[in-house]
């Protein structure tokens, strides 16, 4: 069987696949603490306005095109995109779409080792009260030293890394249906139903030191949730920026996972309510569990003091499972927050495997087993830099700078463009392929919102992004003042760190060995069109 005849076992099981790929650590730990730090009510505005201007629409457009390729043969955004287009350059324009997710699993599954290991953690009782978590955060990760978290033992991340990559492979070896299908089909709703347990937990935590009156339940979700100075907040550029990546990476639209997951649908599947339900199951998680979780848990026992400064992963892996270890049973809570977040991972990193896995195959001619072996040889090359360049978790820390924002910033706006503006697809056509078997119509304001607003948007963001994030602008025009952030400074001058320069090497090393495949793709596909194949 050609794998091209791969296919969904059923709509639920799309839905839950992409849902299962959006609810991520993301939902869990990047969330919260966005919104603790720009003080929740005025992200929220920022938030909700991106989600509508760009996360729904680009979704739409992002299964629109991966449905399409699909059904002429393709699954991979470059070939996608080299077929929607009708052109050359497509592949090209996909190739983010190929790189962005193999890198982002490199640390990603890293992280979601953490979360299998913390679980152990848990459940053997390291973790309750007295125990020195910030040592343990420290020591498990190697935060203090270059190599130091590089242990094989069951206390240290070696072996359950392992044991990630193992699973990922297995799963993704077994196919569309059987494989992935089958692992979102199960995590999911586990995942939801031990996600409200901790939420149930959470809510009914009232005042645990009645010494500390103001550190209640309502104060917790207050602090996470009350607009503080709205207007200011909004004015805040570099909120609008955090608010727009946070959208893309969550739903995971616009870099090449959703196009590919797309592309195993067939013509007459509906894309437009699929694409809705799986991006409100994937806000019902962010907002309405992780958004009432972590932040206020550690609210109630901690105060300010135990959230402001610390990081997505301090608050996740240091701040929580002392705020569990106060609670009676507290080592079932966070035996299953650490669960909870290890399903979230695994279901998320499927499909950042997927879609290369597709590209290789189709790409260059690989079967399964090669095309598998040839991609955990390149992740695991990158796990390892992350695990041992692991002071600060710099490695870590710049590889998802470079890939997990800006890469996925840029991706996310070229398929916005190709979809509403290119010869091949163009928004007359996309609007009329998206609704081909549609079950219900997308309101006619989103025509004129994908081929204006959306790209509008994204520019203005996209050039903010870059002046702040990487000159350090102050977004002053009176007084403009620029200092290059630790972005630059970490690459250039005499304060530069080596890992962060190693790492970008890797990482372009990387763009121009995939600019190599794209090549070859390209020759391939020109030669033996799979479009003309059946
Ligand atoms: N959406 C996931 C989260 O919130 C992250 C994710 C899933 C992702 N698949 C991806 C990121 C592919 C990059 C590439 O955690």
């Amino acid at each position: 069987m050609s794998p091209s005849k791969e296919a969904w076992g059923s709509r639920m099981g799309v839905i839950l696949a992409v849902a299962g790929s959006a609810v991520g650590l993301g939902n869990f730990l990047r969330f919260p603490g966005l919104a603790a730090q720009y003080g929740g009510g005025a992200f929220m505005i920022a938030y909700f306005t991106a989600l509508l201007l760009i996360g729904i629409p680009i979704g739409w457009a992002e299964w629109t095109m991966g449905r399409s390729g699909g059904v002429r043969g393709y699954h991979s955004a470059p070939g996608i995109f080299h077929v929607v287009m009708q052109s050359p350059a497509g592949k090209y324009l996909g190739l983010l779409g190929f790189i962005i997710p193999v890198m982002v699993y490199m640390y990603y599954v890293y992280v979601e080792a953490w979360c299998l290991g913390y679980a152990y953690l848990a459940a053997t009782g390291r973790l309750a009260a007295g125990a020195n978590f910030g040592g343990i955060f420290a020591a498990y990760t190697g935060l203090a030293q270059d190599g130091s978290a590089v242990h094989f033992g069951l206390e240290s991340v070696g072996l359950w890394l392992v044991l990630c990559y193992a699973l990922n492979f297995f799963f993704i070896y077994r196919g569309i249906s059987k494989g992935i299908e089958l692992a979102c089909k199960w995590g999911m709703p586990l995942l939801i139903l031990i996600a409200l347990i901790i939420l149930g937990r959470v809510l009914t935590l009232g005042t645990p030191d009645p010494l500390k009156p103001d550190q209640n339940v309502l104060n917790g979700l207050g602090f996470m949730w009350n607009p503080k100075e709205v207007w200011a907040g909004l004015k805040n550029a570099e909120m609008w920026l955090a608010a727009s990546g946070q959208i893309f990476f969550t739903l995971t639209v616009g870099f090449g996972a959703i196009c590919c997951y797309a592309s195993y649908l067939k013509k007459k599947d509906d894309v437009v309510l699929s694409a809705l339900t799986a991006a409100a199951a994937n806000e019902f998680c962010e907002v309405g569990l992780g958004g009432l979780i972590t932040v206020p848990a550690a609210f109630v026992f901690l105060g300010t003091a135990g959230i402001v400064g610390m990081g997505t992963f301090g608050l996740g892996f240091n701040v929580l499972p002392a705020v569990f270890a106060q609670m009676p049973y507290g080592n079932f809570f966070a035996f299953g927050f650490f669960a909870l977040l290890f399903l979230a991972a695994v279901t998320s990193s499927l499909s950042m495997l997927q879609p290369g896995v597709a590209f290789m195959e189709e790409g260059l001619g690989l079967a399964r087993k090669p095309a598998l072996a040839l991609l955990g040889i390149v992740t695991a090359f990158g796990s390892m830099i992350c695990w041992w360049f692991s002071k600060d978790l710099k490695a870590l820390d710049t590889i998802d700078f470079w890939v997990g924002n800006v890469m996925i910033y840029l991706q996310g706006f070229i398929l916005i463009l190709v979809f509403s503006w290119s010869k091949g697809m163009g928004i007359e056509r996309g609007w009329r392929e998206a609704h081909e078997g549609a079950a219900v119509r997308i309101p006619r304001i989103f025509k004129f919102i994908m081929k204006w607003v959306s790209p509008v948007f994204l520019s203005i963001v996209l050039l903010m992004f870059v002046l702040s994030n990487v000159f350090g602008w102050n977004f002053s025009f009176a007084d403009p003042r620029f200092a290059p952030t630790g972005r630059i400074t970490d690459l250039v001058g005499d304060k530069h760190s080596d890992v962060a320069r190693l790492t970008v090497a890797f990482v372009i090393v990387g763009l121009g060995f995939s600019a190599l495949l794209m090549h070859l793709a390209g020759k391939r596909w020109t030669a033996n069109p799979p479009e003309k194949q059946t």
